[in-house]
């Protein structure tokens, strides 16, 4: 007879789940949103089967239907764009009336909006390309970048945000965000930075998603190279350091080492996003699975979303998010 007694608390369910360290709570979970313009339009997106395209109605509809739910995180789309991102702080654009309209309505969810340009720029890039005459490549003026990054939080934060979320990885732009909406009096808006965001080929069904794919080029020159973890953790200690109220890691999956180093080294709320990619890679190898497709789905979400929670994420970001939530009740 073998002595190893590890077995013994795996006998039935009942024991499996009194003895699990980790689980995944309704409140842990934060579910994203596309909003477009007009009006009752629930439009499927083609690459992210299961995630729509909301008008502002819409998405109050849709809200109201969702169980449990504590913390969304917008995005809007702009059919209009230029070079200087202008249309990204407009009062009236998609993301700010959805903004309005969704506190108005729902005084006890928590509202985050993203900011970044890359939705509002002509050429689809996170910041301000520099006009230098005569250059071949292209740059992104960071400083420039940060003050529409300003402009554009602020606007979030007047149509009220309960935080406002930078991706645009510039650097300095916690501060500068932060700074600004305390000069307007807006210093009870959080700001959840993307401190570590990695410039990853997970991101493709997003931007067709958002229209917000480069014209050319790529991210690399903000976004942070996939080899590098101690640069991950001091792009987290710099946002801290610039007040940031919540950090973020993304992707998660493949970014599992970086949750659980961030989570060990600094005493701030953790979010992870897992991204489109992910969610796509496991939508088609579930549709591999045939008539078990949505057992198959389901289990592979649960474990995912646990391991991110597990490596130590206190929020994670899910375009499985109301499913979970019913999973999960
Ligand atoms: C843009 C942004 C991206 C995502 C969130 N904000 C993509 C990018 O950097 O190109 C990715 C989210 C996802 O893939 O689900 N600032
Ligand atoms: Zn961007």
């Amino acid at each position: 007879m073998s002595t190893t007694t590890l077995r013994r608390l795996r006998k039935n369910d009942f024991l499996r789940n009194w003895v699990s360290q980790t689980q995944l709570k309704s409140k842990d979970i934060i579910m994203p949103f596309f909003v477009v313009e007009g009006k009752n339009k629930k439009e499927p997106i083609a690459k992210m089967a299961g995630v729509n395209h909301f008008s502002v109605d819409r998405l109050i509809k849709e809200i109201s239907k969702i169980k449990n739910l504590n913390s969304i995180l917008l995005f809007g789309l702009s059919s209009k764009k230029d070079n200087k991102a202008t249309f990204a702080y407009r009062k009236d654009a998609p993301l700010q009336k959805a903004i309005r309209a969704v506190k108005k309505e729902f005084k006890d969810l928590i509202v985050i909006s993203d900011v970044c340009l890359c939705a509002y720029t002509s050429h689809g890039h996170c910041g301000i390309i520099k006009e230098t005459k005569g250059k071949k490549h292209k740059e992104i003026d960071n400083d420039a970048t940060l003050k529409v990054l300003a402009k554009v939080a602020l606007s979030h934060a007047e149509a009220g945000s309960d935080l406002v979320a930078p991706s645009a990885m510039m650097d300095g732009q916690v501060k500068a965000i932060r700074t600004y909406l305390d000069s307007y009096g807006f210093n009870n808006t959080g700001i959840m930075a993307y401190s570590a965001k990695f410039a990853s080929n997970f991101y493709g069904p997003f931007r067709s998603a958002l229209k917000s794919t480069p014209s050319f080029g790529d991210r690399k020159t903000y976004q942070m190279d996939f080899r590098n973890p101690q640069e991950a953790l001091r792009e987290i200690k710099k946002d801290i350091a610039e007040g940031a109220d919540i950090v973020m890691v993304k992707p998660a999956l493949a970014y599992l080492d970086i949750i659980y180093q961030a989570k060990k080294n600094f005493k701030v709320p953790l979010a992870a996003y897992s991204v489109s990619g992910e969610y796509s890679m496991i939508k088609a190898y579930s549709r591999q699975s045939g008539s078990k497709a949505i057992e198959v789905e389901k289990d592979l979400v649960l474990e995912t979303i646990t391991s991110i929670k597990r490596s130590g994420a206190d929020f994670i970001i899910t375009y499985w998010a109301k499913e979970i939530l019913k999973w999960i009740k």
